[in-house]
C-alpha cells in the first residue's frame, strides 16, 4: 500500500515521541520512503539520530540550516512529500497550524503543505479537552485535515484518560484508509462480498467436520479489494484479523455462511467465494459429548451450494468461485464454471503443502468463459489476490462517460 509513497513525518515534543520511531519503522517496512522533521521540543525526548538511522536520511530541525542553496529546505520537503503525518501532534503544533503560525522548521513546513495532513494528537486529557484545542481541531477537520482520535489509557501523568498515542496497528489502518480514500482505485464505487475460511459442522459439543482452510486467501482478497477502492464485506469462518474498514461477518457453519451471503448478495457488485465450504453436515447434532460405541454411523445431509444459488440469483453481479482440486484441475474447474454459472473460477491445486490450504503462497489457473485460462504461478497470496482483483475489475462493464 505504501510502496513508493513519499511521506514527511513531523515529530513534535511529547512523551510519545519514542512511539513515533515504531511508526517510522512500520511505514518503511510497508514500502514508504520517509523524511523526518522534528521540533526542538521533540529532540528533548529522543535524539534525532535515532530517526536519522531508521529513515536513512538527515532529520530536519532548523529552518535556517539551508544545506542546499538551490532550494529552501522546508518548501523542498513539502514539495517532495506525497503525504504528511504529524505524530505525535502536540496541542502547540495544532494551535500553530490552525492559526497560521510558522516559527520553526516543522510549523513553517506544515503551513506550506498543500495537501491534507494526517494528524495524530497525543497529550494529557485536560489539554485534549481544552476549548482552544477543540476549536482548533474543528477548524483543521473543516479544512480537510485528518484527525485521529487518541486512545484512552494509562497516561504519562499516572492516571487513565483520553490522549494516549494510538496503537500502531490503528494508526497504520487509518493512514492506509486515508490514502485509499484519496486515490481512486480499479474498484472504486464497487461493493465486494468475499467469503473466507473453512466452515465447521458440529457433530457434538467437542467434535466437528471441517477442513484445512486458514482463511488467508479470502482475507487477502478482501484486503486487495479494499485497497483497490471497494467497499468490502467479508464473511469469514477464520479468526485472522481484518482492517477495521472492512465489514466483517463472523460465521461458523455452512448454513451461517449461506444465510449471511444470501442476505448481503443483492447489495453487492462482486461475489468472491474463497471459503472452503463443507458440502455436508450431520443430520443430527448431539447436545452432549457422544460416548464411544462399537459402531458409529454419522448420517450426513447436503448443504446448499451457495455459489450455485447466487449464480441463479445473479443480476449484474460478477461471481467468482474457487476450485480446490487435487487432480484434473482444468476439467473440474470448467465444470464448476458452467454448473455454478460463475464468471470466473480460480482453480488451485490442494494437498501439496507449498500452496492451497493454509500455505502462505498459492498458484492457480483462472478460467473464464470463452477465454484461455490465465496462469498465476506460485506467489504470495497477497500478490495473487491483487492479480485476481485486476482480472475481476477487467470484467466490469465500462462505466458510462
Ligand atoms: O484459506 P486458505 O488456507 O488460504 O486456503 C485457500 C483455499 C485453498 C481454501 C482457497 O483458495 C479455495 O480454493 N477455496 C475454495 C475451496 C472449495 O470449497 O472449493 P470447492 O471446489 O469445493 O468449491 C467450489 C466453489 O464453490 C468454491 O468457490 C466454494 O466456495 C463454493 N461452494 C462449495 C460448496 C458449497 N456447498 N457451496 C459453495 O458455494
Amino acid at each position: 500500500m505504501l510502496k513508493n509513497k513519499k511521506i514527511a513525518l513531523y515529530v513534535t515534543g511529547g512523551i510519545a515521541v519514542y512511539k513515533s520511531l515504531y511508526l517510522l519503522r512500520e511505514i518503511i517496512k510497508q514500502g514508504g520512503e520517509v523524511r523526518v522533521a522534528m521540533t526542538q521540543a521533540a529532540c528533548q525526548f529522543v535524539n534525532p539520530l535515532s530517526f536519522q538511522v531508521l529513515s536513512q536520511k538527515k532529520v530536519q530541525i532548523d529552518t535556517f540550516e539551508e544545506g542546499q542553496p538551490e532550494s529552501v529546505s522546508h518548501i523542498d520537503l513539502t514539495d517532495w512529500a506525497d503525504y504528511s503525518i504529524v505524530a505525535p501532534a502536540t496541542a502547540n503544533i495544532i494551535g500553530k497550524l490552525a492559526n497560521g503560525i510558522g516559527d520553526d522548521f516543522v510549523s513553517t513546513a506544515l503551513l506550506a503543505t498543500d495537501h491534507p495532513i494526517f494528524l495524530v494528537p497525543a497529550m494529557n486529557t485536560k489539554m485534549y479537552e481544552n476549548p482552544a484545542l477543540k476549536h482548533n481541531k474543528a477548524f483543521l477537520i473543516e479544512q480537510g485535515h485528518y484527525w485521529m482520535e487518541p486512545d484512552i489509557g494509562f497516561l504519562a501523568e499516572g492516571y487513565e484518560g483520553l490522549g494516549r498515542f494510538p496503537d500502531l496497528d490503528r494508526i497504520m489502518a487509518e493512514f492506509n484508509h486515508f490514502i485509499i480514500a484519496r486515490n481512486p482505485g480499479i474498484l472504486s464505487g464497487k461493493k465486494v462480498l468475499v467469503t473466507a475460511g473453512g466452515t465447521v459442522e458440529r457433530i457434538d459439543p467437542v467434535r466437528y467436520i471441517s477442513n484445512d482452510s486458514s482463511g488467508k486467501m479470502g482475507h487477502q482478497l478482501a484486503q486487495a479489494a479494499y485497497e483497490a477502492g471497494a467497499q468490502v464485506s467479508l464473511v469469514t469462518a477464520s479468526d485472522l484479523p481484518t482492517s477495521p474498514f472492512i465489514d466483517r461477518f463472523q460465521v461458523e457453519s455452512t448454513l451461517d455462511l449461506y444465510q449471511t451471503v444470501s442476505d448481503l448478495y443483492d447489495h453487492h457488485d462482486i461475489l468472491m467465494m474463497a471459503a472452503a465450504v463443507s458440502d455436508y453436515r450431520p443430520v443430527n447434532r448431539s447436545d452432549k459429548k457422544m460416548k464411544k460405541q462399537d459402531d458409529l454411523t454419522i448420517e450426513l445431509e447436503k448443504n446448499p451450494d451457495i455459489l450455485a444459488e447466487m449464480g441463479r440469483r445473479k443480476d449484474q453481479q460478477i461471481n467468482v468461485g474457487f476450485a480446490a482440486e487435487t487432480h484434473n484441475l482444468e476439467e473440474y474447474a470448467k465444470k464448476k464454471l458452467a454448473s455454478k454459472q460463475a464468471d470466473l473460477i480460480v482453480a488451485n491445486e490442494v494437498g501439496r503443502g507449498d500452496r492451497g490450504f493454509n500455505a502462505d503462497e498459492n498458484a492457480a489457473l483462472v478460467f473464464s468463459r470463452g477465454q484461455d485460462p490465465l496462469e498465476l504461478p506460485l506467489q504470495s497470496k497477497k500478490e495473487m489476490a491483487q492479480k485476481i482483483i485486476e482480472v475481476v475489475a477487467s470484467k466490469l462493464p465500462a462505466s458510462p462517460k
